[in-house]
């Protein structure tokens, strides 16, 4: 029987993406099956049962999903954050899961700008807004996506500034940014504040009132990462206290609603959309279709996330 490559996608890739791994993936002389759109976790379930590889994007793979993949040998994450995958379980499964890292991050960056630009003109209304020249930009988090957000910024004529716990002084200053030791530090001097930090347990709710009151007047929060990093209780009051204080998001909070009474001040995509472009769906759907060739021809684990 041949090997089985599952692409399972609530939200589709372009099809020049999905064109591009069935090429790859038929070369080889293996299967594609195709699962987008679906309507619920059965129906995946349903289609991981026989196959041996299977590339997802923000889809959940849970342990129930993990567990029914009777064969499953890798899944990869087309993408950057892999917080929707269950790591314990497929490494209890012995399942190498993996990422694309990069491969969809200056999608986000011009997301992230598209949005800023969308609230600084006042969602252009007419009335006169502001420009983003001169201001000042942290990036919390300086990896694949906030270095793009970094060099689309300077650009803009902006002066950026980063906190990375996890890079020296040294590789951010060659990566365009003023670095800087604490977020707490970067949140006060900083007009705009760009989040790329990935969701963890450390991370969870880590984006508080206390935090982003430190923010200068008319700051503003863009989150291109991912909701759960904020706690929304927080921001809503702070929204509350400070009618200076603008969010801007590429995924609604859980609590949508509740930001109504801050009209004019907030702007959330109605789906996550940073990574939705012909472009990012083919570098990182065919990287994926390539890692899993690599994988199941040579053992090449080179982007595995699990321990
Ligand atoms: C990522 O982590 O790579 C981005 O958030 C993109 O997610 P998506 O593939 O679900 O759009």
């Amino acid at each position: 029987m041949a090997t089985k490559v599952l692409i399972a996608t609530d939200k589709p890739f372009a099809p020049v993406a999905v064109n591009g791994i069935r090429e790859i993936v038929e070369a080889q002389g293996y299967e594609l099956v195709l699962l987008e759109k679906y309507t619920s976790p059965a129906e995946l379930i349903a289609a991981v049962a026989d196959v041996d590889a299977m590339i997802i994007r923000s889809d959940k793979a849970t342990k129930e999903v993990i567990d029914a993949a009777k064969k499953l040998k890798v899944i990869v994450r087309a993408g950057a954050g892999y917080d929707n995958i269950d790591l314990q379980a497929c490494t209890d499964k012995g399942v190498v899961a993996m990422n694309t890292p990069g491969q969809n991050s200056n999608a986000v960056a011009e997301l992230a700008f598209g949005m800023m630009v969308y609230m600084a003109r006042n969602f252009y209304n007419g009335k006169s807004g502001h420009e983003l020249k001169g201001k000042k930009i942290g990036v919390h988090a300086y990896g694949n996506v906030g270095q793009n957000v970094g060099r689309v910024a300077r650009g803009f004529g902006m002066e950026v500034y980063a906190f990375d716990p996890f890079m020296t002084d040294e590789q951010i200053k060659a990566a365009g940014a003023t670095p800087l030791h604490s977020a707490e530090e970067m949140y006060e001097m900083c007009d705009y504040v760009s989040l790329h930090i990935p969701a963890t347990e450390k991370t969870k709710k880590s984006i508080n009132y206390e935090l982003l009151n430190r923010m200068p007047k008319g700051a503003v929060l863009v989150n291109t990462a991912r909701k759960e990093v904020i706690d929304e209780e927080g921001i809503l009051k702070l929204m509350a206290d400070r009618p200076d204080f603008k969010y801007i998001s590429d995924i609604a909070p859980d609590n949508a609603a509740e930001f109504a009474q801050f009209e004019g001040r907030y702007f959330f995509t109605p789906k996550k959309m940073g990574a939705q472009t012909e472009e990012a769906n083919v570098n990182a759907g065919l990287a994926a279709a390539r890692q899993i060739v690599a994988f199941l021809e040579h053992g090449d684990a080179k982007f595995k996330v699990n321990k």
